[in-house]
């Protein structure tokens, strides 16, 4: 066994809302290429965790450290320039922009430059950008304002928007949801592949046990605020008690 370091270490996290348990405890490695899936019923704290992860949440107790670095405290937009990226159940794109120009903008902002849109031609991320159109297979639509995207490239594009700030982690909530099942599969592994040829390690929430199974290279069990279980996916997804309370649900 060699004796890897976590990339993302969260220990003891505790968050209430009321009476509301969120996080009871929540204790978790995330390690270099991991693509980690996290299920359980809704309510959860799924979500919750990612909130703490990225800042949007401060915990009543615990620690999440990124590379053995305290990120308790730090903004969202610290914690993004740090490398750990978030894409949202609902994307965040402007609706009347083109899909070249918000991939513009996000990479203008991660290297602090405001961006202007009507200079946008000039900035130098333009090649890179056009590159990661391409590894999420977008071209097509880079001239499309993003509002009239279909769902599944405006999710692909939520997510090459992540990997434009060049992340070392990226967390997912619920990727696919709104997708056409029919089509589900076709953005996962568009998905899944640019973060494998870019080295991204990932966490993903997701409801389709489906989705589980193809992508998830670990799973963990969310409960009520705890982890119920975590491990491969072969062994979690067949195990009775996560099979009653999450598969079946
Ligand atoms: N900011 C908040 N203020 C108050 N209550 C909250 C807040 N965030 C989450 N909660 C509550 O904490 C619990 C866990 O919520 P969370 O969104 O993390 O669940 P989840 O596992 O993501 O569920 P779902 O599968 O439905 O998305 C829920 O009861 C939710 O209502
Ligand atoms: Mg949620």
């Amino acid at each position: 066994m060699t004796d890897r370091q976590p990339v993302i270490a969260a220990r003891g996290l505790e968050i209430r809302f009321g009476g509301v348990v969120a996080a009871a405890g929540i204790s978790l490695d995330l390690f270099e290429e991991d693509h980690l899936a996290i299920i359980g019923p809704n309510g959860a704290g799924k979500t919750t965790f990612l909130n703490i992860c990225t800042g949007y949440l401060r915990p009543q107790a615990g620690t999440v450290t990124f590379r053995g670095r305290n990120l308790i405290g730090a903004s969202p937009r610290e914690i993004t320039r740090l490398g750990i990226a978030r894409a949202f159940q609902i994307p965040q794109l402007f609706a009347e922009q083109t899909v070249r120009e918000n991939m513009l903008l996000a990479a203008a902002a991660r290297s602090g430059r405001l961006g202007s849109l009507n200079r946008l031609a000039a900035i130098p991320e333009r090649g890179e950008v056009d590159a990661l159109l391409r590894l999420i297979e977008c071209d097509d639509v880079a001239d499309r304002v993003a509002s009239e995207l279909p769902e599944g490239k405006r999710k692909l594009i939520d997510v090459a928007l992540a990997l434009a700030l060049k992340p070392e982690v990226i967390l997912m909530d619920e990727p696919t949801s709104g997708v056409a099942s029919s089509e589900k599969f076709a953005v996962m592994d568009t998905l899944v592949g640019a973060l494998k040829e870019q080295a991204v390690t990932s966490v993903f929430v997701e409801h389709d046990m489906e989705m589980v199974t193809r992508y998830a290279t670990r799973v963990a069990v969310w409960n009520a605020g705890t982890i119920q279980k975590e491990g491969p996916p072969e062994a979690i997804l067949s195990d009775p008690v996560v099979i009653r309370t999450v598969v079946g649900s």
